[in-house]
């Protein structure tokens, strides 16, 4: 049996900014993760999650190996990613094999709900490494990344892959994306192989390893309702205007100062980075009417603020979680009280720590 761990992640900085190729955002990997187990088939493929019960997949004969019938599959992610390792694995000359692949994930609740913290993309970087395993593809970490942003943007045109990252790599990071929409024209006419090797086609990919903040506690609320980041995104740019430009160069700026402030261990300036992190995406709510800060998650930031530290939404926001940075000596206690009170959960997470070089 072979299996692969990837975790869940939380964005600290520059969301909806980090759509845009080059634009830089700040993410964190969790210890919480999906796991993908992969064995030998027996003259059938399957997969099998608890959240979508046992599904067959149809496996038929191609000239060259094995094709999926993913029509109907409910299961995007995980069907777009088999799809492209195979297409590699055919790539590479290594022969095709039948295999039942199995997901679990820590990323929900007890009764299935998903916390929003980045179960898509977990799921598609579990498979991509669980599949290179078993095939003995030996690709590298950034070549995993890649393969698992390839797979992702067949579901998701627009999205940026930092949550892909935090996935692979673990730790604190700064990211940025390449053209997707570029991407997805290369993998019309050339191979997965050609495409992963080609440097051009990567310009505006950038990943880099930021330290741990001194002296500040990193706390999650889960709001326990679930929001719609690709219905959100949506939203965010059919309405984007004339400040659009401005936004993405306050995003940037506020980045800047938040990966400075991690760098020189400067408490201070890393909760006032994250606080203007909060004022942009709340700009960005009020100019589009629509809701990434709702009620529960000012609610969730405003006790944190009242605390001494500094809280946002993390991610498209529209409900699941928020992140708070609050200083060391802070009653944490009284936080998680004030929260429960506004029905807001605690999650007990820990950032996981960094995985490979990047
Ligand atoms: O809502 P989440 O945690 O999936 O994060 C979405 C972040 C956005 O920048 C809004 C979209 C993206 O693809 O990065």
């Amino acid at each position: 049996m072979i299996e692969f761990r990837a975790h869940g992640k939380l964005f600290v900085a520059g969301e909806y900014a980090v759509v845009e190729p080059g634009q830089p955002s700040v993410l964190i990997a969790l210890d919480r993760a999906i796991t993908a187990r992969v064995a030998e088939g027996h003259g059938s493929g399957t997969v099998h999650s608890e959240e979508y019960g046992h599904l067959p997949l149809t496996w038929t004969r191609a000239d060259d190996g094995l094709a999926l019938d993913r029509e109907h599959h409910p299961y995007d992610y995980v069907m777009a990613t088999i799809d492209l390792v195979e297409k590699l694995r055919a790539e590479r000359g290594i022969a095709p094999r039948f295999h039942d692949l199995r997901i679990e994930s820590q990323l929900d609740d007890a009764s299935g709900r998903k916390f929003g913290l980045g179960s898509s993309a977990a799921v598609t970087v579990a498979t991509v490494g669980a599949l290179d395993r078993f095939y003995g593809i030996g690709l590298s970490q950034r070549d995993r990344f890649r393969v698992a942003l390839l797979a992702t943007i067949r579901v998701n045109p627009r999205a940026s892959g930092g949550d892909l990252a935090a996935s692979t790599f673990g730790g604190w990071l700064r990211y940025s994306a390449p053209d997707r929409e570029r991407l997805a024209g290369m993998l019309g006419g050339r191979t997965v192989s050609e495409v992963l090797a080609d440097a051009d086609a990567w310009t505006g990919f950038d990943v880099e390893r930021l330290p741990a903040p001194k002296d500040l506690e990193l706390l999650v609320g889960w709001t326990g309702s679930p929001a719609s980041t690709t219905k959100l995104v949506d939203v965010v740019r059919r309405h984007r205007n004339g400040g659009y430009p401005a936004f993405l160069d306050e995003s940037r700026t506020c980045v800047d100062d938040l990966t400075t402030g991690l760098r020189s261990g400067d408490a201070a300036q890393t909760l006032d980075a994250l606080r203007r992190a909060r004022t942009l995406l709340q700009g960005l709510g009020a100019s589009v009417g629509s809701q990434i800060e709702t009620e529960r998650l000012a609610t969730l930031c405003d006790v944190v603020e009242a605390a001494g530290g500094a809280a946002k939404p993390s991610g498209a926001g529209g409900g699941d979680c928020g992140i708070a940075l609050v200083p060391a000596d802070t009653d944490l206690a009284g936080i998680h009280r004030a929260w429960e009170a506004h029905d807001i959960r605690h999650l007990s997470v820990a950032v996981q720590a960094p995985e490979g070089s990047v």
